[in-house]
């Protein structure tokens, strides 16, 4: 098997950086070379010495001035939703009825299904993202267009068939049962299939009767090992109409606690208006609250507080999610630029260097897959971003004045987009320059 040797500005993170001075929380090689065969980060150091090691013949793709770093993590997406993004004047109920639904009936067709996942993947690729924790439509098909293009793409990805059976037309509606026996199949056939993994995918309460709930908790009682993801706490009116429906509940939360479906590989969507009891529910159960900035701002559903939640004396995991088609970008810069934002108007800063951690190591975290994915360590999965920073006039010009890594982070953050993203290498091969060649 042929290696390759990547040269350029190599920047990956150890842990949390508390402050935008806080070196000591990252790796950086100005002058880095990593090693990939096989898929997997052989080797990695300075260029010279990853060089020797490697030999004289091993051909060297030269990304300076580039900075190399691990491929974007989106912890929360929806695939059916590509041509709902951009859908003008609602809150969530209204988005959900008006728009949403509407298109991902369409995907009842299969070639449809494969014709979005193909174009969604394309589209992840292109803004840098190498992971992505995707919602497929209620239709089985329509995941199992999603895990043939990722699996032939050869990425990370998990996914999983949306189970709803309530409040929702009844070309969205599958049934407690049926939900039970498409999520089966789907994990015989996909979970653990190349680097396919699948989530069990309860949309949210609103759309599950209770047996479908009690579904949902049998299916992760019987594969405890998988990912769960749903939506928390987004909207006012979202939570009222949920109380409604399940009157025994203390709170939200309460209801994924009684179907038993907390726990260290769920990942909850929004989760803006928490409690401190869900908070502390959220946090002793080691769930995942998962911030979704860009969809956050653009339906109004509220403001996420990233750092009380991170620093309560219990405090949240959490990660970072686009949250496409209510997210309005499919770039993880875009996202944290809204994120910056978003935690700017609950009156705190974020440094850039978090901003970066969040978006690789602290995201792989969150999903219980950093040993694999999100840090550049040897012996893990060759996913790779190579970043631009004078990918545009007026970043270029900035670039001028950025004396700091940090600044050239923010920067990036602040003025990039898929412009930014120079190269995407997913298990160590080019994902991104030979987009639309095959
Ligand atoms: N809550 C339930 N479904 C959805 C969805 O598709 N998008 C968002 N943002 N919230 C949801
Ligand atoms: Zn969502």
């Amino acid at each position: 098997m042929t290696a390759t040797l990547l040269r350029g500005r190599i920047l990956s993170f150890l842990r949390w950086p508390e402050t935008a001075e806080d070196m000591a929380a990252c790796r950086y090689e100005e002058d880095g070379g990593l090693l990939l065969r096989d898929g997997v980060i052989a080797d990695a150091g300075p260029f010279d010495e990853v060089k020797a090691r490697a030999g004289a013949d091993v051909p060297v793709i030269d990304h300076r001035p580039h900075l190399i770093l691990p491929g974007f993590i989106d912890c929360h997406a929806h695939m059916p939703q590509m041509q709902v993004i951009a859908s003008y004047g609602t809150e969530l109920l209204g988005w959900l009825n008006t728009y949403t639904f509407p298109e991902e009936s369409k995907f009842v067709d299969a070639q449809h299904g494969r014709r979005i996942s193909r174009l969604f993947l394309d589209e992840v690729i292109r803004h840098g993202t190498t992971t992505v924790v995707a919602y497929c439509s209620v239709h089985e098909q329509s995941a199992q267009a999603f895990f043939a293009e990722s699996h032939e793409r050869n990425m990370l990805n998990i996914a999983g068939k949306v189970m709803m059976d309530r409040n929702a037309p009844e070309a969205l509606r599958d049934t407690p049962q049926s939900s039970y026996d498409d999520t089966k199949a789907l994990i015989a056939e996909w979970h653990g299939r190349g680097r396919q993994h699948y989530a069990v995918t309860p949309r949210f309460a609103i759309t599950s009767t209770p047996e479908q709930m009690e579904m949902a908790q049998a299916l992760m009682r019987e594969h405890p090992d998988l990912h769960l993801q749903t939506h928390l706490s987004e909207n006012r009116a979202e939570i009222e109409f949920t109380q409604e429906l399940y009157p025994w509940s203390r709170d939200y939360t309460d209801i994924y606690e009684r179907y038993g479906l907390l726990g260290p590989k769920s990942l909850f969507g929004h989760c803006i208006h928490l409690s401190e009891r869900e908070a502390d529910a959220m946090s002793e159960t080691g769930s995942v609250a998962v911030f979704c900035p860009t969809s956050n701002l653009f339906l109004g559903s509220g403001l996420f507080d990233y750092l009380r939640y991170r620093r309560r004396p219990k405090p949240l995991r959490i990660s970072v999610a686009s949250d496409v088609g209510g997210g309005t970008n499919y770039s993880m810069l875009r996202t944290m630029d809204e994120g910056y934002k978003v935690i700017a108007l609950n009156g705190e800063k974020l440094n850039p260097l978090a901003s970066f951690w969040q978006l690789t190591r602290g995201n792989a975290e969150a999903l219980s897959l950093s040993h694999r994915i999100g840090t550049l360590e040897k012996g893990t999965e060759a996913d790779i971003i190579v970043l631009d920073s004078s990918a545009n006039p007026g970043m270029r010009l900035r670039m001028e004045t950025v004396r700091t890594l940090a600044e050239e982070l923010f920067l990036l953050q602040t003025l990039g987009d898929d412009r930014a993203v120079a190269e995407v290498y997913v298990a160590g091969k080019p994902a991104k320059s030979v987009l639309g060649t095959k």
